[in-house]
């Protein structure tokens, strides 16, 4: 079996972007691959460092929401990063091989450094060396745990190209110690916002979390964008532009075609085409919020999987380092 290595940072509650362009692939993939997910709460300290409490509380919740999705402590092995402290060594190893300008240079970076610029002006004070350094730190995630295959969005590709270049380089110096990891883009492009929003994100609002109860679920699809032009019941309209459709090919395939064809044919209201997405959407996260009704219950166990996943990553990554040292000769009285 190869091994897959993939992280999230826990910094809110998960909703369906996550479920459908990342977390449906992991649970399938867990099956067939040696699998690793690591709770990123050292990457997530580098955007909030000033923000403790969020990283602390969501810990949990991350992991929760990640078991209530279908992950299977007996296939995968979860794991928190600032448990692991072989990452922060590896990371420190790894700077040397990396440039500053080839950092400012990773696209993911800049879209990021941009970001922030718009946020709190031109001054570039938001990049802190953490922050830049954060794609060092990915790489040191991957190869630690032997991460071969790395089930990734786009925007992460760069973080993966990275990682190989320092393997190369790593390589090229100390010898053969670290393979190539490549990554697998999931199929799912990135999910939109229920207001049409290309990003579906819980700071933009447009986002079903899979923890929303049926009020919630109500109030955000009753306020999703559909067919501007459809201004009367029985206009006809293009599903291809309403949100709803959208979403309803997620969680209504069965009865799709009808929906489709009389949402074209003008035999379909809006409203009721809503109502009918709430309780397809209903349906859908019914058994993923008692999964996660029975962890909620069960806190004990939840700090056991994820003490175990700890202890099992560590134990690999204490191998992993031991190998490192040695080949970068600072393995004294051994
Ligand atoms: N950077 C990833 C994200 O923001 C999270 C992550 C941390 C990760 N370590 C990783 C992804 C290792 C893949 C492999 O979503």
């Amino acid at each position: 079996m190869k091994t897959i290595l993939t992280g999230i940072r826990p910094t809110g509650p998960l909703h369906l972007g996550h479920y459908f362009g990342a977390v449906k692939n992991w649970v399938k993939l867990q099956d067939e691959y040696n699998t690793f997910i690591e709770i990123a709460d050292v990457q997530a300290l580098t955007d909030n460092f000033n923000n403790p409490e969020k990283v602390r509380k969501n810990v949990r919740e991350l992991a929760i929401d990640l078991l209530a999705s279908g992950i299977d402590p007996n296939k995968a092995t979860i794991f928190i990063q600032s448990m692991v402290p072989e990452i922060a060594e590896l990371t420190i190893y790894f700077s040397n091989l990396v440039t500053v300008s080839r950092l400012q240079r990773n696209p993911t970076i800049k879209t990021e450094i941009k970001q922030k610029k718009e946020l709190f002006g031109n001054s570039g004070e938001s990049v802190t060396y953490g922050f830049l350094g954060y794609p060092v730190s990915q790489a040191a995630d991957i190869t630690l745990f032997g991460g071969e295959v790395i089930p990734v969005g786009e925007d992460q590709l760069p973080l993966v190209e990275q990682t190989r270049e320092i393997v190369r380089k790593f390589n090229s110096i100390y010898g053969e110690t670290f393979k190539e990891p490549e990554a697998l883009l999931s199929n799912v492009t990135r999910l939109k916002g229920l207001d049409g929003n290309e990003k579906m994100g819980k700071s933009l609002g447009n986002a079903i979390n899979l923890t929303d109860d049926i009020n919630e679920i109500k109030r955000k699809i009753m306020g999703a964008v559909t067919d501007p032009d459809k201004i009367k019941k029985d206009d006809k309209a293009n599903p291809e532009v309403c949100m709803v459709y959208y979403y309803h090919k997620l969680v209504s395939k069965d009865n799709l075609d009808t929906i489709k064809k009389e949402c074209q044919n003008g035999h379909r209201g809006c409203v009721d085409c809503k109502k009918e997405l709430i309780k397809n959407m209903e349906e859908f996260l019914k058994p993923i919020q008692e999964r996660r009704k029975y962890y909620e219950e069960h806190e004990e166990i939840v700090d056991k999987i994820l003490i175990d996943g700890t202890v099992k990553a560590r134990m690999i990554a204490m191998e992993t380092i031991a190998k490192v040292k040695k080949q970068m000769q600072i393995d004294y009285f051994n």
